[in-house]
């Protein structure tokens, strides 16, 4: 597969990065490293499978040839971080993934979104479970 991954240069994305070109897939990371460093993909230099894009995924992203999967990670991803980049971290959450979206739908591509049990407020039970928002807020989405 050809597969582009957003937040390549972060902690999951550069390690999925390497996942991916281990299988033999053909990896593209993009990645503007605001919480990101190129330390975490330095190894992956003049791999002849990998590229790497600079770009801030909340605008227009520009993709040349066939992508078969998107796998989202581009995000700030711990609450130091969501309290000193709110902005931008709604951004990427709302204007990244639809760009990112478009993308795979131009591309006719799968796509993957890492989200956060941040979602489901503070955990009372560890691991939550995707059936955790429910438990602590009955009138959640799947109360409604
Ligand atoms: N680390 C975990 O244990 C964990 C657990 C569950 C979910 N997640 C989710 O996985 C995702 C990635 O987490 P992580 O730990 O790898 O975080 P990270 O901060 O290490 O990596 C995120 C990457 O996204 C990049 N990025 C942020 N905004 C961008 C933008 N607008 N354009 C391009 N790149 C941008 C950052 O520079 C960084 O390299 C997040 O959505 C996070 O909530 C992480």
């Amino acid at each position: 597969m050809r597969v582009l991954i957003t937040g390549a240069a972060g902690f999951l994305g550069s390690h999925l990065s390497d996942r991916f070109l281990a299988e033999g897939h053909t990896v593209i990371g993009m990645d503007n490293l605001i919480t990101g460093a190129t330390d975490n993909i330095a190894h992956l230099a003049g791999h002849p499978r990998f590229t790497f894009i600079k770009h801030d995924v909340t605008n227009y992203i520009f993709v040349e040839g066939q992508l078969d999967a998107i796998l989202h990670f581009a995000s700030p991803a711990s609450p130091i971080d969501y309290l000193e980049l709110p902005i931008q971290t709604l951004k990427v959450g709302a204007l990244g993934t639809h760009k990112a979206l478009g993308l795979a739908k131009d591309k006719g591509a799968r796509f993957l979104l890492a989200s956060t049990s941040e979602v489901y407020g503070d955990p009372q039970v560890h691991p939550q479970q995707e059936s955790y928002y429910g438990h602590v807020n009955p009138i959640g989405p799947r109360g409604v």
